[in-house]
């Protein structure tokens, strides 16, 4: 039988699924919305699927973000410890460049509808340009990405100032001699208020809990770097060292006026930052507690303080999303995700999500092995094991992470034990940085 399969998305995630689809001689198509590889790092000043601002850098180091078969050094042996969003997105070109993937991207197209018809048979509705395309694969591969879609937080009362959401955060400079309030206490709502403080009247950041915030390096080093020496530790003992290194690190966070920490590391997505806390002593960025209500141009928080500010940042996450399937037949976005490996449906032998996960690190070196095996699989070189309904439901009730119960915290694994788990399914020889010569070039439009 000839296997096609049609991927959805050209995003970090997408691009190795595709690569590592065609390295095994399977038939492969990419689908994307955008007019390049890139995803979430193709920086844009208008609104677009890119959730990146003028100024993101990553937060998990090169050493640590890296696809095994076209390292950094390959790319540009200059490439700084915590790359740029630009420098990224000419990466991830670079990548498709080097598997001579763009043959096999259908860009500007958006995929409108996926409908299972059997263990072989998915029938696919794409629109490019205003025209739509039904087409029939046997295999689906998601790889649409999980931060786009804006989760936007509501309170008592109405705001009637400028409300936005960090997606559409492009740049600090629309803010200047502003009164910012950011909500959150994530990467996006840390790095925002970082940059809006360099150029606004005030910026406020409102946490409605404490959060660990790491540093990005430590003893010269990145931190994921020096983190990665203790990997081999149990996941407990991990955890008491990183808390320990982070309380000698900062200090008491009541000198900061921070909500004090309640929950142990790891209990919520980690916010890497390393200017946050200097900001906040220097009184650039003030901590606030979570909002109570809004009364027009006023906040008022929960300890009764009310503030008058001229734009609130919601910098509350994103939607886990895949609005071309129908909502009956499946819809993650308030949880659980029982996929095994984060991959692999229980029912659907014809379905696989790739970089549908949130590693406590960087994402696309695990979609790359998830790829890898999807790969395997097709070939008929893997097996899935027979149990698959109850590992599903094991990964569900016995994550790597107790974490807390709010919605971005559906598909955490840690990135050392997921890299661990999917490199057993892999042969020894999975590594493949040799450029691919397709025997044949699919017809694209
Ligand atoms: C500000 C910010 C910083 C981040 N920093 C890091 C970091 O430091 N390290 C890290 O690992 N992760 C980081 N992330 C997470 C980010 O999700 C990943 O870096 C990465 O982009 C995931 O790749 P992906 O391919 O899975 O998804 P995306 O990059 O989102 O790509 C998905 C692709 O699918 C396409 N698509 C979606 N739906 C459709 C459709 N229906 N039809 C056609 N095409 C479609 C989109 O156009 C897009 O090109 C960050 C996220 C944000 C918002
Ligand atoms: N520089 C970078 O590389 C960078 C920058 C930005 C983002 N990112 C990545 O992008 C992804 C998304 O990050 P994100 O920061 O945008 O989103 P996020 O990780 O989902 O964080 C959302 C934050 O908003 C809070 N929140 C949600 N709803 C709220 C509400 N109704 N009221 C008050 N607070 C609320 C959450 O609180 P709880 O703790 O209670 O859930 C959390 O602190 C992550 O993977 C992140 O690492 C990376």
């Amino acid at each position: 039988m000839n296997y096609r399969v049609a991927v959805i998305g050209a995003g970090p995630s997408g691009i190795t699924a595709l690569k590592n689809l065609l390295d095994q001689g399977i038939d492969a198509i990419a689908f994307d919305r955008n007019e390049n590889v890139g995803g979430n790092w193709i920086y844009s000043e208008k609104e677009s699927h890119s959730s990146v601002f003028e100024t993101t850098h990553i937060i998990s180091s090169k050493t640590l973000s890296q696809y095994e078969d076209f390292p950094f050094e390959e790319f540009d042996p200059e490439t700084p410890d915590y790359p740029s969003h630009e420098v990224l997105r000419n990466y991830f070109q670079a990548y498709a460049r080097k598997f001579n993937l763009y043959p096999f991207i259908r860009f500007n197209t958006l995929v409108k509808r996926c409908e299972w018809k059997g263990p072989l048979e998915w029938v696919i509705t794409t629109e490019t340009e205003g025209e739509e395309r039904v087409e029939t694969f046997t295999h689906l591969a998601v790889a649409n990405g999980h931060h786009w879609k804006p989760r936007y937080p509501s309170y008592p009362g109405e705001f009637t100032g400028e409300f936005l959401h960090s997606h559409t955060f492009k740049k600090a400079a629309p803010f200047e001699g502003k009164r910012v309030l950011v909500i959150g206490g994530g990467n996006s709502a840390c790095d925002v208020a970082v940059e809006t403080s360099r150029v606004s009247a005030s910026t406020s950041i409102s946490w409605r809990r404490g959060y660990w915030i790491a540093p990005k390096f430590f003893f010269g080093k990145p931190s994921d770097v020096v983190a990665e020496g203790t990997k081999w530790l149990p996941l407990k003992l991990r955890t008491f060292f990183n808390q320990i290194l982070l309380k000698i690190y900062w200090g008491d966070y009541k000198k900061y006026g921070l909500r004090p920490i309640t929950e142990p590391f790891g209990s919520t997505h980690p916010t890497i930052n390393d200017e946050l806390m200097h900001k906040i002593r220097h009184g650039k960025v003030k901590p606030r507690m979570d909002i109570a209500r809004f009364e027009g141009n006023h906040v008022v928080f929960e300890d009764g303080k009310k503030e008058e500010y001229d734009a609130v940042i919601a910098c509350t996450g994103y939607w886990l999303t895949h609005p071309f399937f129908d909502k009956d037949f499946i819809d993650y976005s308030s949880g659980p995700v029982p996929l095994y490996l984060k991959m692999f449906h229980p029912e659907i032998d014809n379905l696989y999500f790739i970089g549908m996960f949130q590693p406590l690190g960087c994402i696309w070196p695990g979609a790359e092995l998830q790829s890898k095996l999807m790969a395997q699989e097709i070939i008929g070189k893997w097996n899935r094991p027979k149990d698959i309904k109850a590992l599903c439901e094991q990964e569900v009730t016995n994550p790597h992470y107790h974490q807390i119960a709010t919605p971005r915290h559906t598909i955490t694994v840690d990135y050392h034990l997921f890299i661990k788990a999917l490199k057993k399914h892999l042969p020894k020889s999975y590594v493949s940085k040799t450029p691919i010569t397709h025997p044949k070039e699919p017809v694209l439009n």
